[in-house]
């Protein structure tokens, strides 16, 4: 195992995927992680990240300078090796000018974490500051033409700096170097795949759930449905999936689930039909935060009923993911501002004194992917687009109603065939119909119609974060709204929605 340490860069989770793509488990933990708690990870090597700050700022972040002496090799990479310079006696000059970019580097030392790099090769920089005197011990191994000391190491301590970043593309022998830090510096071996992983997990999760009950909101989602298949395979019958069918759903979901999940994989679930108390709930709301909130709420109290009603239930297993996990711990940025109110169980646990089991918290999401075709899932569920937890109320621009609800599932199921059958739905991150509260006026036949509007939204994106409006094919446009337009019944004029987030977001409300 890998630890790094987040001292706020950018590329934090880069580190993390290179060491793992080299099968190596690698977790990512604040710089005021304790020695105590470093020592019981009982890590092979230490990397410490890059970061934003210089280390003569106040508020920078450090860690405790003791790390460098638990005979632990460690790599610091841009500021994680300015700060084991400052740290051990040597020092870092501010520099007024940013390096930015490519830069060439001279390799002077072939040995050790450059073992078989050639002598010059490619190098991607990103710093302000520069190390102007090394520690004791410490030797220049690289440079460039603007930075002296681009690389430096006291090998005889294994301790390791980049001034460069190995963990972008931007560096070709960057993996290289690492896979030379891991193997031959730290003595990993290549051993984690997801196989072991899943193996592993699920040792743990019997381990922890013993004979209690252990209880899962499934969605249909990627991670809850990862999750659910993990923990049943872990615990079988003693998992227990609540499904809320809250009326807000695609066509058919329900049905699908059951087919899959209880049919095919025996997994017990209760399906809780609540969709009459959503829409009375939101009658005559339009506004969009009003909607996620009642929405919420609703979705808390359905899911606690139904809970409550299950004997001897100790835990609560939920497919939260790396990204999440880190977000949350980030000594930096915290969680950003809420811009939309998301809901989950989240309250649940104390409410009901559970226990939390997060078999997922240490996976990226292409990761939770492989984890599920290893288990048998599907590729229909594993490769399914995100779909919002309030589901079609926030498509419904106003006022959510029955007949409004039937007219969006019958749009979205032939925007779902076409996009799927001209092989895009893979390549999109999303892709959706939204409906107006707006009426247009149409030709259909010899009569005059005055009907609703529906919008198309698709999508590319890596992680929603950034999103860019999908070029989809004309000749595709013109037959999703041919079909929307001559099959359901309502809707007499489709419209491409051509924003990217930001400035919008990839859902209207
Ligand atoms: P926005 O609209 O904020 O969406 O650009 C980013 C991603 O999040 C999804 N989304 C949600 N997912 N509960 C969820 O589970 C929610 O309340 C929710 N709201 C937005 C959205 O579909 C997109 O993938």
């Amino acid at each position: 195992m890998i630890l790094v340490i987040d001292f706020g860069s950018q590329y934090n989770q880069l580190i993390a995927r290179r060491v793992r793509e080299l099968h190596v488990f690698c977790r990512i933990e604040p710089p005021d992680i304790s020695m105590d708690a470093v020592q019981k990870l009982h890590p092979r090597g230490i990397i410490l990240s890059g970061g934003p700050s210089s280390i003569y700022e106040k508020k920078s972040p450090k860690t405790d300078p003791a790390l460098f002496s638990l005979g632990i090799p460690v790599l610091g990479i841009c500021y994680g090796m300015q700060f084991m310079v400052h740290a051990l006696g040597g020092s870092v000059t501010r520099s007024e000018k940013r390096e930015y970019g490519y830069a060439t580097l001279k390799v002077k030392k072939r040995t050790g974490l450059f073992s078989g790099i050639p002598g010059k090769t490619q190098c991607w920089m990103s710093h302000g500051d520069s190390i102007q005197s090394l520690p004791p011990g410490f030797e220049v191994t690289a440079s460039t033409e603007n930075t002296p000391v681009a690389a430096t190491a006291q090998a005889e301590r294994k301790l390791f700096g980049l001034q460069f970043h190995p963990e972008v593309h931007h560096t070709p022998q960057g993996k290289k170097i690492l896979k030379n830090f891991l193997f031959k510096i730290c003595g990993c071996k290549p051993t984690w795949t997801m196989t072991s992983f899943a193996r592993e997990m699920t040792q743990e999760i019997r381990k922890t759930v013993g004979d209690a009950k252990i209880l899962l909101g499934l969605s249909g989602g990627v991670d809850s449905s990862v999750t659910a298949v993990l923990v049943h395979r872990a615990v079988g019958e003693n998992l227990t999936c609540i499904f809320v069918d809250n009326g807000l759903l695609r066509k058919d979901e329900a049905k699908n689930l059951k087919k899959a999940f209880s049919e095919h994989m025996h997994i017990r679930i209760r399906f809780v039909r609540a969709g009459r108390k959503f829409l009375s709930a939101l009658k005559g709301v339009s506004d969009p935060e009003k909607k996620r909130k009642i929405i919420g709420r609703l979705f808390m109290e359905v899911f606690e009923a139904e809970a409550r009603k299950i004997q001897n239930v100790k835990f609560l297993a939920q497919g939260t993911l790396y990204p999440d996990v880190i977000e949350s711990l980030s000594a930096f940025g915290g969680p950003s501002s809420v811009i939309k109110s998301h809901h989950n169980v989240g309250g649940l646990p104390r409410k009901m004194k559970l226990k939390l089991v997060e078999p997922l918290r240490y996976l990226f999401k292409d990761e939770v992917r492989v984890l599920g075709k290893k288990l048998g899932l599907a590729d229909e569920w594993i490769w399914r687009h995100p779909f919002p937890g309030p589901g079609l109320a926030i498509r419904i621009i106003g006022t959510v109603t029955r007949n409004r609800l039937s007219i969006l599932r019958r749009v979205d199921a032939i925007l779902d065939e076409e996009i799927r059958a001209a092989g895009l739905y893979k390549k999109l991150w999303q892709s959706f119909p939204v409906l107006l509260p707006l009426k247009s006026v149409g030709i259909m036949g010899d009569q005059r119609t005055y009907e609703n509007i529906a919008a198309i939204r698709a999508v590319t994106s890596k992680d929603a974060m950034t999103a860019d409006w999908a070029r989809l094919p004309h000749v595709l446009l013109g037959r999703i709204s041919n079909r929307i337009i001559n099959e359901v019944r309502g809707v007499n004029r489709v419209v491409y929605d051509i924003s990217s987030k930001p400035p919008s977001t990839i859902e209207w409300e």
